[in-house]
């Protein structure tokens, strides 16, 4: 019996945790608590936290082992840290994680999870959007069902490589490396996951990093992916975060997709972020 006070958020993804000070270190049964409470609600949310990062590094940690990202800068002295920066005198540009994504799935190790704590706020927008896609693959229409089960899909880290290079000025208000040959290659996940842990399966396809299905074009993959992707992320399988200085929030990243609301020019918003791996790959 957990002993953390657990709040969901909606009725299908996100439970707040109440009660509970992380600047002050987590004991033993509650880092057990806390990682249970993630697998079973798969975002979680923290309010009124002080903490720095090293204590963020510490409770990123609790889930699994720190993962440096490629292709991204991180903050001076921090290879672990990313600054999730928009500035406001940034105007019209990207931001990083502005769609719909799980997070690297193109990398053969895709992180488990990640953090985010807000350092500052827009006074509106900034919001981050969570899907659950657990629920996603239960309730996919059968003929969906059909083609994704014991199939690949293939990711490919489009945003970085030369094959599918974004169009036009994609000024970013993170630092990260575009043009790169070696991101254009093809990796192959199941579409179809099961949590390494709780063994639940979970859709595992994205409008950012997946370009096809196995045994299938791009072109006679696209119209089911978008059938996925717009199923995958149904409004009644996500849960909406309104961030406040001090908020951290923790996600799942094999059972979600995520991202960053582009809507707040003007303002500005820093989040600092931290990854978590599982060291193995995607399994059916
Ligand atoms: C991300 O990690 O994809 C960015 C999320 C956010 O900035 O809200």
């Amino acid at each position: 019996m957990s002993q953390l006070n657990i709040k969901p958020v909606t009725g299908n993804i996100g439970a707040e945790i109440e009660d509970i000070d992380l600047s002050a270190g987590v004991d033993g049964t509650a880092r057990d608590d806390l990682v249970q409470a993630l697998w079973a609600h798969q975002v979680l949310f923290f309010h009124d936290q002080e903490i720095d990062i090293e204590r963020q590094k510490q409770i990123t940690k609790i889930f699994g082992p720190l993962q440096r990202l490629p292709y991204v800068e991180p903050i001076s002295d921090e290879p672990f840290v990313i600054g999730v920066h928009k500035k406001a005198t940034d105007r019209k540009v990207a931001v990083f994680g502005g769609n719909w994504h799980s997070d690297f799935s193109f990398l053969e190790h895709p992180p488990a999870g990640s953090l985010l704590s807000a350092v500052e706020v827009p006074e509106v927008g900034g919001d981050t959007v969570w899907s659950n896609q657990i629920t996603a693959y239960e309730t996919l229409p059968d003929d969906l069902k059909a083609v994704v089960d014991g199939r690949d899909a293939i990711h490919v880290g489009k945003p970085h490589g030369v094959k599918f290079a974004p169009k036009g000025n994609q000024r970013s208000t993170v630092k990260m490396v575009r043009g790169d040959p070696e991101a254009d290659r093809e990796t192959f996940h199941p579409a179809v996951r099961a949590h390494p842990e709780t063994g639940r399966k979970a859709l595992f396809v994205n409008p950012v990093y997946t370009s096809r299905l196995d045994g299938m074009s791009e072109a006679e993959s696209a119209p089911i992916l978008d059938r996925l992707f717009w199923h995958a992320t149904r409004p009644e399988f996500s849960c909406r975060h309104r961030w406040r200085a001090g908020d951290l929030v923790v996600w799942d990243n094999r059972t979600t997709l995520h991202f960053a609301v582009n809507d707040y020019d003007g303002f500005d918003r820093l989040l600092y972020r931290t990854t978590f791996s599982d060291d193995q790959p995607p399994h059916s």
